[in-house]
Parts: structure tokens; C-alpha cells; sequence
């Protein structure tokens, strides 16, 4: 195995053995519907269907970015691919460098064949892998033989910086990003943007505003850390006690969303990082979001049983449609209209800015 295969076996084998989510909250348990006690709607006609990047989705939710390049990633693609087409879902790959650095490696990112009624399918890749000139075609070829929707660029300077093989040159990215942006619309494919679990700044969000992508995923603070799997992995003592100090570092993710919905109106937001059930979803649609994606607890089912998998995700449908029906809404239109309060129990005015 290489180092990147190594590295991302490292990563499963700790987010599955170890306590990577930190002490600090997302931010969704500050918000509290209205319940509505008179609902006026049959539980069996509330319908949470939309549309994300011209795909109909039966719910908005995505299987969150996480692996590849190995063989137990092959076998957690294919898990969470079969996943997610079952319950109407889109999927998100993990970092596509794996395929870029050896090309025997696409294969594990090769779901299609496994899922091909899946409704949406994105790549992913870190913005520090672009700074090779010429990259973007070679991006590009991968998106077209693993028939994927589009591409989630991620933001991760904190976690390459905490990597002891971490890409430290952040310099002149925008530009790659912004050059890879105008590479993917030419085919017809989405590019979109996230960050891997510090959020998204105010003014992060206000150039995301301006490069215009397709898509946008918060990935805030609040849940997988990596500061703390990067300093688990850390080979001396002086890495673990750096990584620690920043644990708790970035923007929890209703944060994150907020500066997005502000800075970047019109973009359609995913709600991640700590999103755990399909109330937080509920609470992040109403503020906002146009669907919400999760990650470490969708591997930690796969990895338990194909039934584990399918009955967290059935689970989390239900907590979104049963959030919607005690609050007498149909559909993710009469959501994003119930009304909701704030931590200082103030009513939270209708999402402005809002794309599907
Ligand atoms: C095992 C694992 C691997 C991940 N790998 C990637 C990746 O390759 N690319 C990426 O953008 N995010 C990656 N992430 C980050 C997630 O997509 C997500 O943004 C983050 O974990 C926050 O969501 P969570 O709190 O639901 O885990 C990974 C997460 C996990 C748990």
C-alpha cells in the first residue's frame, strides 16, 4: 500500500476505534420549532422530495465525502452507494487524489455499476491537489469515466498542516479553483466547495459568493474532528499536543451556514458537520440549507452491517418527515416557512437566499 492508501486506511481505522467528534456543538439544538398540535396533515402525505443540481432526490440528504483508493474503500463506496440509492439520496466520494497518484485506484471509486439508479453522484478533491498545472484535465477525465454529476473542491488547510506529509503551500488556489470552476461547467459538471470540518468564515463565504459555484457544503465545527485524527496519527509527542490545541478550532456549522446564506445567496448550501439526526436536518432546511450531508456515522453502520446502514439512513428520513408533520408541513416549502426560534427564543425570520 502507498502512503495515500496508508493515510486513508489510518483515517477509517481511527475514526472507527476512537472518539474523533469533538466537545464543542454544531449549533442545531439551539433552534426549537413551534409544534403545531393541530397539524391539519396526514403523516403519510408529508413529502421531504427536491431537486439538487437538477437531480430528484427523495429527501435532501448526501452520504458525506470519506474514502477510496483501497480495497476497504471499494468496499465502503459500494456500501454507502447502494445506500443511498435505496433511499433516494445522493453521494458524495471521497478524495479523488488516490486515482490521480495511481490509476489502479479508480476502480474503488466506481460505483456507478453497483448503484446505477443513483441520483446523484459527486467527487471530491483537495484544493492543495490543483496546484499542478494541467491538473484540471486530469480531474476532469476521472469525473467523465466514473459518470460523476460534479466535484466537491475541499478546503483543508488546517488538517494538511497538521499532517506531517501535509501540503503546506496554500498560495495562488483561488485562481485553481476558480480555473477548474470554468473546466467543469464546459463539460456540463458541478463543481462545488467545502470545507472538511472548521466551516466556513464570513469572508470565505463572501468568495465562495463570488466564484459561483454550483454548490456549496459548510462541513462546520462540531463533529468529526480532524485536529484530533491528525493528532492521533501524529508520530511525536509534539504533533499530538499542536493538533490538541486546535481540536476546537474554525466555525460551528449553523455559523458557517448563516455566513453562507449571507455572503453566498442563491448558492445552494449543505448543512454538515455534527448533523446527526433528521430533526438537526429539519433545523438546518428551515435556516436555510437546501439539503444536509453526514459522514462518521454513516461509516461507522457500513462498516457494522448493509442493514445498520440502511436502518441509520431510514431513521434519519423519518426524523425529517416526523419533524415536518408536527410542524404541519407537507413539503420542504411549508418547512422553510414554520416557524422556528433562536437560542434567545426570538422568532428566526423565513431563509432569505435560498437555492435548491
Ligand atoms: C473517514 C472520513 C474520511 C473523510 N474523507 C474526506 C475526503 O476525502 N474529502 C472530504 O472532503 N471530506 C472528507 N471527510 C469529511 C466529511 O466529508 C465531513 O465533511 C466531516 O467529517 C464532517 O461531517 P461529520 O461530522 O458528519 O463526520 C471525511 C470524513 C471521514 C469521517
Amino acid at each position: 500500500m502507498d502512503d495515500t492508501g496508508r493515510r486513508k486506511s489510518d483515517h477509517i481505522r481511527i475514526c472507527l476505534e476512537e472518539e474523533v467528534e469533538v466537545g464543542r456543538d454544531p449549533g442545531w439544538a439551539d433552534y426549537r420549532f413551534d409544534h403545531q398540535a393541530l397539524p391539519e396533515i396526514k403523516l403519510d402525505e408529508v413529502n421531504p422530495a427536491t431537486e439538487l443540481l437538477g437531480r430528484r432526490l427523495a429527501w435532501p440528504f448526501l452520504t458525506g465525502a470519506m474514502t477510496g483508493g483501497t480495497k476497504q474503500a471499494w468496499q465502503l463506496n459500494a456500501l454507502l452507494a447502494v445506500g443511498a440509492e435505496a433511499c433516494g439520496c445522493g453521494m458524495v466520494l471521497g478524495s479523488l487524489r488516490p486515482a490521480l497518484e495511481d490509476a489502479s485506484a479508480l476502480a474503488s471509486f466506481d460505483v456507478r455499476h453497483v448503484a446505477p439508479c443513483l441520483p446523484l453522484l459527486l467527487g471530491n478533491i483537495g484544493a492543495a491537489q490543483l496546484a499542478v498545472a494541467g491538473i484540471e484535465t486530469r480531474i476532469l477525465g476521472l469525473c467523465l469515466r466514473l459518470r460523476l454529476d460534479g466535484i466537491i473542491v475541499h478546503l483543508n488547510p488546517l488538517q494538511e498542516a497538521l499532517q506531517p506529509e501535509g501540503d503546506r503551500d496554500w498560495r495562488g488556489l483561488r485562481s485553481r479553483i476558480a480555473e477548474l470552476r470554468i473546466a467543469m461547467a464546459r463539460e456540463g459538471m458541478a463543481l462545488g466547495i467545502k470545507e472538511v470540518g472548521s466551516g466556513i468564515s464570513r469572508s470565505t463565504a463572501r468568495w465562495i459568493g463570488g466564484l459561483r459555484p454550483d454548490l456549496v457544503e459548510t462541513a462546520g465545527l462540531g463533529g468529526t474532528s480532524w485536529a484530533r485524527i491528525e493528532g492521533l496519527r501524529s508520530p511525536d509527542d509534539t504533533g499530538s499536543r499542536v493538533a490538541r490545541t486546535f481540536e476546537t478550532w474554525g466555525h460551528p456549522s449553523v455559523e458557517s451556514l448563516a455566513s453562507l446564506r449571507k455572503a453566498a445567496p442563491g448558492i445552494p448550501a449543505v448543512a454538515s458537520g455534527g448533523l446527526r439526526t433528521g430533526l438537526d436536518l429539519a433545523i438546518a432546511l428551515r435556516l436555510g440549507a437546501s439539503a444536509g450531508a453526514m459522514a462518521l456515522p454513516l461509516l461507522r453502520a457500513a462498516v457494522a452491517s448493509e442493514a445498520a446502514l440502511a436502518s441509520l439512513m431510514n431513521a434519519l428520513r423519518k426524523e425529517l418527515c416526523l419533524a415536518m408533520f408536527v410542524t404541519g408541513s407537507r413539503t420542504l416549502g411549508d418547512l422553510r416557512r414554520a416557524p422556528i426560534r433562536g437560542p434567545d427564543g426570538k422568532r428566526i425570520p423565513f431563509p432569505r437566499g435560498f437555492a435548491a
